[in-house]
């Protein structure tokens, strides 16, 4: 579609990474939806709506206004407010599920059930409970470890594994804060990767393999975040991910998406499977509806085709392979986050930026102040390298993050040969 003018739902680093790859074709004309003023997108957007995401009162009537062709959803919470299905009714077409199809990400025990009740692989061992009594009743009988997931939305930082943050006792009382309505799982073992896919409610097209940091300090230490950095290769592949664990990831993805399809809940959006690598092959940890931040600066970044085109084929239910084209480079993303997060993050410091070379920089949570950026309490910058290699990448975005000054730190680690050269021992170790 010429001329075509898409809403973007959002303002983290993930919708600056969004927009920025809508604004490669200057046709396309960019219009803003976010809580809090991101100077990236506000840079390139030809109007601003300042508003939660989530509410949607606001949202239809400047989306009818600005008489946008399509909207893209960033974040999860509008999805499950059912921004897709007031938008449609409006006429507006999006990059996002309804809210029911959202409920793979937004209802951990659906997805779990829906893999089960279509023999998709991948499914660890799980139970729904609703009632402490229950949960503990499962947690002490259980032989072995487990994953403690609330059922519902958590931003993230929901997730108790047994072994390495509660012990038995830990994860019976933690299901019982949550107040009993969880998702008890086999704990994982092993590598975990990104793959996301673009999907028109019937066909699915992968994006490149991305793995995550989400450790807060080099080494994989520290508390969880929503994820410091992440690294893709030039084949867009990983090397302990074999071309037969890719293929059962990408088929599980498929199934999923045809399960969708059959039970009336078509699934349009983009599509991300988390999975863990383990001695069996990929297992899936979850879903969720909408592309990963940082993820989705990986793939982004090096996406060659016009984004609306796709966006154009996903809306048409034409979705095929040739539309969707990424460079054949390696990327790093790096995120700089204020000092003391996720804990205690230093919010409204001053930060200055250097010079940041060939990197792409995406602005997230930041604050500009009379020109002036500042922290706030979550991710604050992120910088992607692009190379033909994973070296060259991961210097772009190390001297571009380093060049920043101000109370944040970054992990130096990711995308570094060591990093990769223990993921892959990991894996020949667990084999
Ligand atoms: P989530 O909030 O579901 O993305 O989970 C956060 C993190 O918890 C994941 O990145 C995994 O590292 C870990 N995790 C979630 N589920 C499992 C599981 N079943 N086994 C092991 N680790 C898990
Ligand atoms: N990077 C993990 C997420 O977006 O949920």
């Amino acid at each position: 579609m010429m001329d075509m003018k898409v809403l973007v739902v959002g303002g983290g680093g993930r919708e600056h990474a969004i927009t920025r790859a809508l604004s490669c074709n200057s046709d396309t004309k960019i219009f803003s939806v976010m809580a809090r003023k991101n100077p990236g997108i506000a840079r390139v957007a030809e109007r601003v709506l300042l508003e939660k995401e989530t509410n949607i009162e606001k949202i239809l009537p400047f989306a009818t206004n600005c008489g946008v062709d399509a909207a893209v959803i960033g974040p999860e919470a509008p999805l499950e407010a059912g921004i897709v299905d007031r938008l449609e009714a409006a006429g507006i077409p999006s990059l996002g599920p309804t809210r029911a199809a959202a409920r793979i990400e937004t209802d951990k025990a659906f997805c779990r059930r829906l893999m089960e009740r279509h023999g998709i692989a991948g499914c660890p061992e799980y139970r729904v409970c609703h009632d402490p009594e229950e949960a503990r009743r499962f947690i002490e009988s259980y032989d072995g470890d487990l994953a403690v997931k609330p059922i519902g939305l958590t931003g993230g930082k929901g997730v108790r594994i047994m072994g390495e943050h509660v012990d038995v006792a830990g994860a019976v009382e933690y299901a019982r804060e949550i107040g009993g309505n969880v998702v008890l799982e086999e704990r994982l073992v092993g590598e975990e990767f990104t793959l996301q896919a673009f999907v028109d409610g019937e066909h699915l097209v992968p994006m490149p393999l991305v793995q995550d940091h989400k450790r807060a300090y080099e080494g994989d230490v520290g508390p969880n975040t929503g994820g410091m950095g992440s690294y893709s290769l030039e084949d867009h592949m990983l090397p302990f991910v074999s071309h037969r664990d890719y293929d059962t990831a990408l088929r599980i993805m498929e199934e999923t998406v045809a399960a969708m399809r059959a039970e009336g809940t078509p699934y349009r959006g983009v599509l991300y499977g988390q999975f863990m690598n383990t001695r069996e092959g990929p297992k899936v940890i979850e879903f969720n509806a909408r592309f990963g931040d940082p993820e989705a600066m990986n793939v982004l970044s090096l996406l060659e085709s016009d984004f609306a085109g796709i966006i154009g084929h996903i809306i048409e239910g034409d979705l095929a392979a040739s539309h969707v084209r990424f460079a054949n480079k390696a990327t790093v993303c790096k995120y700089l986050v204020p000092e003391g997060y996720p804990e205690a993050p230093r919010a409204n410091e001053p930060l200055t930026l250097g010079d940041y070379g060939d990197a792409l920089l995406y602005y997230a949570s930041v604050e500009e102040q009379n020109g002036t950026l500042h922290t706030l309490t979550s991710r604050t910058l992120a910088f992607v390298g692009r190379g033909e290699t994973l070296e060259e990448a991961e210097a772009i975005a190390e001297q571009a993050a380093s060049s920043v000054s101000g109370s944040v730190f970054h992990r130096r680690d990711i995308g570094t040969p060591e990093i990769l050269e223990k993921r892959c021992r990991h894996m020949r170790e667990i084999a």
